[in-house]
């Protein structure tokens, strides 16, 4: 397979969560060609699913790639920017797709080291964050019964030839709350005559990013953010209601409860101030959780591979949906380094793929070695 051709293709045809329709066709249409893969039925209408039988008896390895694009318009250097409009790779799903598709050519040629079975998911949707629940929703864990999982993201702010890895969360759990706060609206001339929303919102916004400070541990990290915040409609009316919006970004399922509990306090106090308050605190993508034994066998893998190896002090606040596997079996998801000048989400992001070979020998690696001992 000629990585970068194949590259160029998916860069080029980028398309959105749950619209990757090209995406899957030609993902099926490479994988078919290789002797020895499978394809399944994801029971989807994007996203591809595959295996590969080893020659030996062994548990079910499930490796995953995300395929789906970003909503921005590309502004990169590059030869062969997207022909979708508006649409980019602009998080490097287009290099995963290729990672992926090159350890099932690899894995394919080495039937006879692999115990049992390795899955190959192609996972739509990763950026909407709807994507790893569906495949969960299909039934996919109880059909074939996956033991170990594992998962990658090229990171440009660490350089190629490193993977950057950690025990534990390696990803933040993402929520997000909106907050409705009814009062009484009236004239900006007899505030005594109403009750005003807007210094309610006020205080809660404020009080709302103390709890980061004040009552989660110092040790413990986490994130509160109000990111939009919005009443009235005139200078001189006080207006009935206020509405904020954020999202919380949290590691252990401990304080992710903590900050819950803090929100409804502090919703409260306000609907003993005389307010009626509407929370609307949505779990969204729970945080990774690297198993120890597993990170161990990438550590070493990387090493075996002449990787650096980079030792993450804390997860990223940033949110990644393989989370929702890791739910169901131990797994490991970690970080290629690609180098580059911009940040993952850029519409000027440019993606070495020389790496691409080397990590899809790691990974093929890291499956065959995940399969055996068992
Ligand atoms: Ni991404």
């Amino acid at each position: 397979m000629d990585l970068e051709q194949t590259w160029r293709w998916f860069h080029q045809h980028a398309e959105l969560s749950f619209k990757e329709y090209e995406t899957t066709k030609e993902i099926r249409r490479i994988l078919s060609s290789i002797n020895g893969v499978a394809l399944l039925d994801l029971g989807l209408p994007t996203g591809v699913l595959a295996q590969i039988r080893g020659d030996q008896e062994g548990p079910v390895i499930l490796l995953r790639a995300d395929i789906d694009a970003l909503p921005i318009r590309e502004q990169t250097a590059l030869g062969c920017p997207s022909l979708t409009e508006g649409t980019m790779h602009a998080c490097g799903h287009d290099w995963h797709i290729v990672n992926l598709l090159q350890t099932a050519w690899l894995l394919s040629r080495k039937r006879k080291e692999i115990h049992g079975t390795i899955l190959l998911l192609f996972q739509p949707a990763e950026e909407s964050g709807g994507g790893a629940k569906r495949v969960v929703g299909t039934g996919l864990f109880t059909k074939y019964p996956v033991k170990r999982v594992f998962g990658l993201h090229i990171q440009p702010q660490l350089e190629a030839g490193t993977i950057a890895v950690c025990d534990g969360a390696i990803s933040a759990a993402v929520d997000r709350f909106s907050i409705t706060i009814h009062g009484t609206g009236c004239h900006g001339a007899h505030p005594e005559d109403g009750l005003d929303p807007i210094p309610a919102a006020c205080q809660l916004a404020v009080s709302l990013e103390n709890i980061v400070a004040r009552r989660i541990k110092a040790s413990d990290q986490a994130v509160v953010s109000v990111t939009h915040l919005e009443a009235g409609t005139s200078w001189n009316i006080i207006p009935d209601t206020a509405v904020l919006e954020g999202t919380n970004r949290t590691f252990k399922p401990e304080v992710r409860s903590l900050i819950k509990r803090c929100f409804e306090e502090k919703c409260q106090a306000l609907e003993a101030e005389g307010y009626q308050v509407e929370l609307d605190l949505k779990w969204g993508t729970p945080a990774t959780d690297n198993d120890p034994v597993l990170t161990d066998l990438v550590r070493d893998e990387a090493h075996a591979e002449g990787l650096k190896v980079a030792e993450l002090a804390g997860g990223e606040m940033s949110g990644e949906d393989f989370s929702f596997y890791q739910q169901l079996v131990p797994g490991s998801f970690f970080h290629v380094g690609v180098g580059g000048s911009y940040p993952l989400h850029s519409p000027h992001l440019e993606i070495d793929r020389n790496c691409l070979e080397q990590s899809a020998r790691l990974l093929a690696q890291v499956a065959i070695r995940a399969g055996s001992g068992d």
